[in-house]
């Protein structure tokens, strides 16, 4: 079974990633970062999530409270004010204390990562589905944990953007910190939005879930009220479900198509800053770094994103 560290920004779909890597996984732990919403909120939804599944034994840190170097943002327009807000604008999940959960996050993920890493001779499979602010962090203070991890992230688009017209969200959010991510040399798997804007929550996956127990009821809730802030920011009919794509790559990369190419981060340019710029032609001299989806079998994500719900459901 895959041991895999989570780096995430709950959020409705870092929300349904969660549950994926708690029940479909090794879930090592939680690192969370800004983005979605503030990190004292993203935090405490991240502790929501997990008492909500019965895995709040599994170790959350906070992590960075701002970008490297660009000022903060958030993205109430689509998780509400609380970050994972419910039909009502009120957060999905019970109130949780969250005083005792403390940072910084790379020293407690490089600590956890050694540990395994010792212990097994296995890599840790380092997720992230946020900005990657503390991925950088962990790679700068500690690069002798290049050698112990692989990196799949959420993240990017080989074309347009979905947060202005070059970048994809998670990678605006901190453009110099995916800049030393894709320059560091870790094996690294981006999922697009190519990718994830196919992975939609259409009624049949909604009937699937079904909403016949108190839990697959406030799943149902979570993805209603992604697809109503979808349908009036982008007018999408159906949400695509984003974070959860980077754990199933983790857990069944054969039902990913991709390639290596030479991917770069856009920090200079005032149009197409944080734009990842994929050299899908073969175009540039310098060498491939990173490894990029362009198609998923959906039936195949499906299923498990939904056995992981129904597994969450009959804990
Ligand atoms: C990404 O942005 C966030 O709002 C989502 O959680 C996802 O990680 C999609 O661009
Ligand atoms: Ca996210």
């Amino acid at each position: 079974m895959s041991a895999i560290w989570l780096d995430c920004d709950p959020g409705h779909d870092d929300a349904m990633a969660i549950i994926l890597a708690a029940y479909s996984a090794n879930l090592l732990g939680i690192s969370t970062s800004a983005g979605n919403q503030t990190i004292h909120k993203t935090t405490r939804n991240a502790i929501r999530v997990l008492s909500a599944i019965g895995k709040s034994y599994i170790p959350v840190v906070k992590g960075q409270a701002a970008p490297l170097i660009r000022p903060s943002m958030v993205c109430a327009e689509i998780h509400g004010e609380s970050g994972l807000d419910g039909l009502n604008d009120k957060p999905l999940f019970d109130e949780v204390d969250i005083s005792h959960i403390q940072g910084p996050a790379p020293p407690v993920m490089y600590e956890q990562i050694r540990r395994y890493f010792y212990l097994t001779g296995q890599k840790v499979r380092l997720v992230g589905t946020g900005c990657l602010t503390n991925i950088a962090l962990l790679l700068v203070l500690y690069p002798d944990v290049k050698s112990m991890i692989d990196i799949s992230i959420m993240g990017g688009a080989i074309g347009i953007g979905n947060i202005s017209p070059s970048a994809e969200f998670n990678i605006l959010l901190d453009p110099e910190a995916a800049k030393i991510v894709f320059e560091s040399g870790v094996d690294l798997v981006m999922i697009p939005l190519e990718v994830t804007h196919t992975a939609l929550v259409t009624n049949e996956v909604l009937q699937k879930i079904g909403n016949s127990t108190p839990f697959t009821a406030k799943i149902c809730e979570l993805l209603n009220y992604f697809r109503k802030n979808y349908k009036e920011v982008f007018d999408f009919a159906d949400p695509p479900l984003h974070d959860p794509l980077a754990i199933a790559y983790v857990l069944r990369p054969d039902l990913f198509t991709g390639r290596s190419m030479r991917v770069d981060i856009e920090t200079q340019s005032d149009y197409s800053y944080g734009r990842t710029i994929c050299d899908v032609w073969n175009k540039s001299t310098m060498k491939k770094n990173c490894w990029v989806a362009t198609k998923v079998e959906l039936d195949g994500f499906w299923d498990l994103m939904i056995q992981a719900v129904e597994l969450a459901d009959s804990r």
